[in-house]
Formats: structure tokens, sequence, C-alpha cells
């Protein structure tokens, strides 16, 4: 638009200079009719008054009348020779021809047009000079303009004003929707929806699209929900069921254990009640009942010790400390099964542990093993070792690992998913309660770390991985 506003002034200020110009021609041609006529006049009498008229039309600047040597004669006010004028009228005067040019006078451009003056013989008796302002020109110029530039500023800003309101109206304000869509979405409010222009377009479409999603969304997480709830409820029932299973079998454990010394007590107490037998007799009887009360005792102060196990006091601890002082308690016992102890214990490892509950697990671990022993027939050896490994475990970066092992008679495969249930034990005659390694399972466990039993070539072997103490890995 502005582009063709522009051409179109361009075409205009120079239809408008042409037009001037073709004026000041008419001018021209009338004035020298009337200039002629006068010059018929004794004196030349009226020519001054012609040019002082025609002077005062606003489009002329001046009229300059020369004689037939190109001396002026005539006058207006503001006109008057200059060397390049004088050039001219005497081009004009010697050729007869009129002539055309522009020139300044006192800093005033003007657009000038020379015509010979002639008698009614023809002959050229003068010439005059017609002259237009071309301030005139460029003025009317500048006020067109001004006001193209005033009419296209005042389009652009009516134009620009519709557009904005036609962007707020269908872009903007339907983009705002969707932003508060989206963020109440990203809130969690699954139930906000957008309204859809029933007038339909792409915006329209788009949140179609939008209350679609947020449908699907919803029915998700319904259904999600329902999920989580059905599956938290089916996790509760079935704790609750292998709670119940574990008390059932810690009941049944304990229930086979104090049945057999019970049983005892019960046919022994039967038989003193029976039939007077002799003193002797009678002391063995007794001697046979309360060995079995202790037997009982035992189990039960044994499994109290299982049930109200005390929550761990953590410190650190050098683990080859507490391994060496577990050591040295069992010194007696090695000596008396005739066990030869191999320990590698070089390994500095710290860890987080009671030492009093860690102390109960590699003693119930060194215990079995001592025993386990005592019916070997080769030779009897324990392997105690300590390492600090590396491999990524329960998010710390090292822990300590340590190893039992004997040259013993090994665990039989069938047994190896039982070992750490409590009550499982192999050990008859009341020997053992079969709560030891479910004791150890539970302290390690406590202790942020895991066991594992098995076998190896020459017998069994347990392995215990415990964390490493923060402060010692940092350093
Ligand atoms: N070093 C080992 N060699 C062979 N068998 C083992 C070894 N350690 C444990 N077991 C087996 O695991 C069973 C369970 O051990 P656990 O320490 O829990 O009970 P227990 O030793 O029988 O009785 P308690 O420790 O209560 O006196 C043992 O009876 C035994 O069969
Ligand atoms: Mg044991």
């Amino acid at each position: 638009m502005s582009l063709y506003g522009t051409w179109g002034l361009r075409e205009r200020e120079r239809t408008m200079k042409i037009e001037a110009r073709r004026a000041t021609h008419a001018y021209a041609t009338a004035l020298g009719l009337a200039l002629e006529s006068a010059f018929q006049a004794p004196r030349l009498h009226g020519v001054q008054d012609i040019v002082d008229r025609i002077s005062r039309e606003p489009e002329i600047y001046g009229v300059l009348v020369y004689g037939r040597t190109g001396e002026v004669l005539f006058a207006s006010d503001l006109l008057h020779d200059s060397p390049s004028s004088r050039v001219r009228v005497q081009s004009v005067l010697s050729s007869s021809a009129p002539a055309t040019f522009e020139r300044l006078v006192d800093e005033n451009r003007v657009y000038s047009v020379i015509r010979p003056l002639r008698n009614p013989r023809a002959e050229v008796i003068g010439a005059f000079e017609v002259a237009q302002p071309l301030s005139f020109a460029e003025a009317q110029n500048r006020q067109s303009r001004n006001r193209f530039l005033l009419n296209t500023l005042t389009l652009l800003a009516a134009v620009s004003g519709v557009i904005l309101w036609l962007v707020r109206r269908m872009i903007a304000r339907p983009l705002g929707e969707f932003v508060t869509a989206a963020q109440a979405l990203g809130r969690g409010e699954l139930a906000h929806r957008i309204r859809v222009d029933a007038r339909g377009g792409e915006l329209a479409d788009l949140a179609s699209e939008f209350n679609r999603m947020a449908d699907k969304l919803e029915g998700a997480r319904a259904e999600l929900l329902s999920n989580t709830e059905e599956r938290l409820s089916l996790e509760t029932r079935l704790r609750q069921t292998e709670k119940m299973a574990a008390i059932g079998k810690l009941a049944a454990g304990l229930a086979h254990e104090i049945a057999a010394p019970l049983n005892v007590v019960a046919g022994r107490a039967e038989l003193l009640q029976k039939k007077e037998m002799p003193r002797e007799l009678t002391q063995k009887n007794l001697r046979i009942i309360i060995d079995q009360i202790g037997r009982i005792t035992f189990i039960v102060r044994n499994l109290l010790d299982f049930a109200r196990r005390r929550e761990p006091r953590l410190r650190p601890l050098d683990t080859a400390d507490v391994l060496e002082s577990v050591l040295e308690f069992l010194d007696g016992e090695f000596e008396r099964a005739g066990i030869e102890v191999h320990k590698d214990l070089s390994d500095e490892v710290c860890i987080m542990g009671d030492p009093n509950l860690l102390h109960q697990v590699f003693l119930n671990l060194l215990l079995n093993s001592v025993q386990a022993l005592e019916g070997a027939t080769g030779p009897r050896v324990i392997w105690v070792r300590l390492s600090r490994a590396t491999q990524q475990i329960l998010g710390q970066p090292e822990y300590a690992a340590i190893e039992i092992k004997d040259s013993g008679p090994g665990i039989l495969e069938d047994h190896l998913a039982d070992i750490f249930e409590p009550f499982f034990t192999t050990k008859s005659g009341g020997e053992g309660t079969g709560l030891g390694l479910a004791v150890v399972r539970g302290i390690i466990e406590e202790h942020g770390g895991s066991i594992s039993g098995g076998n190896w070539s020459d017998g069994a072997v347990f392995r215990v991985s415990l964390p490493t103490a923060p402060e010692i890995v940092s350093v």
C-alpha cells in the first residue's frame, strides 16, 4: 500500500510540475499578446500596469520586459535580470525562438519562460520573461506528501487495531484457555475441560482433542486408583496370610520341640504317681523330669530372645576386632574339639554395627561349624576371612565381606532352603533349637546386610555382607 502510495505521490508531483509549466506557458502566451498590443501605444503606455497586475497572481513570481537590445524596460517588484537571463534574452532576440530555463532570484528558484515581442510587421522589437516560483509547486508537493503520510499512518493504526482485536479474539483468548487447561491438568485437576467453539475451526478441533485426552487421562487415573486400591488390599491380605503362616510355622515348631520333653515329663510323673518305687529310682525319674523341664525352659528362653530382639545400637566398628574377639571367646571349644582355625583378617574394614549383636552372629555361625566338625572324620578346619568388596550392593559403594567355612559334612541340598527358618534343626537329642541361623539372619538384615549359606567342595560355607561405615568410605 505504501509502495503504491509513494508511486502515486511521485506521479502526482510529476504531473503537477508539467501542469504548472503549462500554466506558465499559457500566461506567457496571453501576456505576449497583451504586451505586443501595449507596445503599439505611444510611450509604451500601460505596459507597467500589465506587468504589475500579472505579477500579483500567486503562480507568477514576476515579469521582466526587455527592449530591442536586451535592456530591461519594465520589471515587477521581485524579479530582476541576471547574467544567465541576459544570455538567454540575447539568444531569444537573435533567434526569435522562445526559451525556458530555471534560475535563482534572491535565493528563490524560479522557472522562466522568455518569449520575443513582435510588431505587426513581425519584427522582433523586444522580449519578456515570465517567472514561476518553483517553491509554490514544492509547497504543494510537501502538502500532499504530508497528507499522504497522515492518511497512511491513520490507515495503518486502524488496520493494526483491527488485526490486534482479531488476534485477541480468535487466537490469544482461545490459546489462554489452552494454557489454563494445561496448567490445571498439570496440577492434577483432570476434570478441567476447554469450551469448544460451536462454529468449528482448527482451534475447536484442537479443543475437542484436548478434552478427549483429558477424558482418557481421567479414566486412566480412576482405573489406576482402583487397581492400586485393589493391589494394596491384596497385599495387605497376603501379608496377613504370610504372618499367619509364619506364626503357624513357629507355633508348630515350638509345639514339636516342647512336645518331646513334655511327653517324657508326663510319662515319668505318671510312673511316680502310680506305684511306690525305691528312693533311687524315684530320684532318677525326678532328675529326668527336671532335665526335661530345663530343656523346655531353654527352648522358651531362646524363643523369647529371638522374639524380643532389641534394636541394634549402631556405631563404627572394626570388623576384624569383632571377629577376633569371638574367635578368642571360642578358643577353648576349638581346642576341645581339635579344630584348626585359619584366619585372614588383614583387610581393615569399618562397618556401622552393634558389637554385641554381631558377636552373637559370628558366635552362632562358628558354633554351628564346631558342632558340624564334631562328627567329622577328616581334618577339622575352620576358615575365617574378612575382605573389603567393591561390588555395588544396597546402595553402598563398598561392603565388608565375611566368609566362614568349615571342613565338615556340609548341608544337605534338601535342607538349604530351610536352614534360616526358626526351629529348623537337624540336631537330635535336644542339642539344637533351630533358632541360631534365624537369629543370625534377623540381626544381619537389621544392619542392612545380607547372608547366604551353602556348601563348598569340603563342607559348609556362610557368607555375610555388611555395609561399610560412610565416614570411612569417604576417606
Ligand atoms: N556349618 C554347618 N555345617 C552343616 N550344617 C549346618 C551348619 N550350620 C548350620 N547347619 C544346619 O542348619 C541347621 C540350623 O542351624 P541353626 O543354627 O539355626 O540351628 P541349630 O544349630 O540346629 O540349633 P541352635 O543353633 O538353635 O542351637 C542345623 O541344624 C544344621 O542342620
Ligand atoms: Mg546353631
